[in-house]
């Protein structure tokens, strides 16, 4: 394998955990601005903390993400930009004892966070993955579940990605992607850097995948499900 190379969170990366800051902080949700989105670029420490700050529950939903997407036992799930593991550790229990969850991020210091949470679940439940931001890095046809949160805007030439994602997948796999909404929201970052739903949809489908599923329920987010065209 090609020795992947650490790449730095851009800047609306940061903005995520600004805002979040800024909601516990202030006791209300604000957007960040472009000022605020470099403030926590170069402190991972206080990035991973606001990302798993409880107050980002409230409109993350993550028990109710985890819910809809029914994870079968024994599921092998590629939490792609894994960040902090705000959603890596909440799917652990949710595989079974024969599934495994791949943490993939192209941060060091998330990666070497999350590894050092591996103590703390089931051996094997747990595969820590620093990847290049062009390749995840997935084993060919072995993940049931690809999901990325708040990341798809990120990754370089995303119907490539998108294809290599493909070719991870297992029979029956499929892709989530949630992501914000591409308007003015009280969280996340300016609307100028948000991706609309209708453009990840359309690099999906250009990629060979269909919209399978749609959930509605999040507030700020579209949570979309892509499975391979036949
Ligand atoms: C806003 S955070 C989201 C973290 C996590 N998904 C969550 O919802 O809490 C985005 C993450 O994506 C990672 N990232 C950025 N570009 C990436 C890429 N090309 N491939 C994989 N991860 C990437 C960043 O390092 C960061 O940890």
């Amino acid at each position: 394998m090609t020795k992947p190379i650490a790449h730095r969170a851009c800047p609306c990366v940061a903005s995520v955990a600004i805002a979040l800051t800024f909601a516990s902080m202030a006791g209300a949700q604000t957007a960040a601005t472009h000022e605020q989105m470099h403030r926590l670029h170069n402190d991972p420490k206080a990035y991973m903390a606001a990302l798993d700050d409880p107050a980002r529950d409230a409109w993350q939903k993550p028990d109710d993400v985890i819910a809809a997407l029914a994870i079968p036992d024994g599921a092998a799930i590629a939490d792609i930009g894994a960040g902090s593991g705000y959603f890596t550790f909440r799917f652990i229990p949710h595989v079974g004892a024969r599934g495994r969850v791949y943490a993939i991020d192209v941060e060091v210091a998330m990666i070497s966070a999350i590894s050092q949470k591996m103590m703390s679940v089931r051996p094997g439940a747990l595969a820590p993955l620093l990847a290049r931001p062009d390749d995840p890095y997935l084993p060919a046809g072995g993940i049931d579940l690809v999901f990325i949160c708040d990341t798809w805007h990120h990754i370089p030439d995303r119907v490539a990605y998108a294809q290599k994602l493909k070719q991870g997948l297992a029979a029956g796999g499929r892709v989530a992607i949630v992501d914000f909404h591409a308007r003015d929201l009280p969280v996340g970052p300016p609307a100028s850097m948000k991706m609309a739903r209708e453009d990840v949809v359309k690099e999906f489908e250009a990629a060979g995948f269909t919209l399978a599923k749609e959930h509605t329920f999040l507030p700020h987010q579209y949570f979309l499900e892509f499975v391979p065209r036949r």
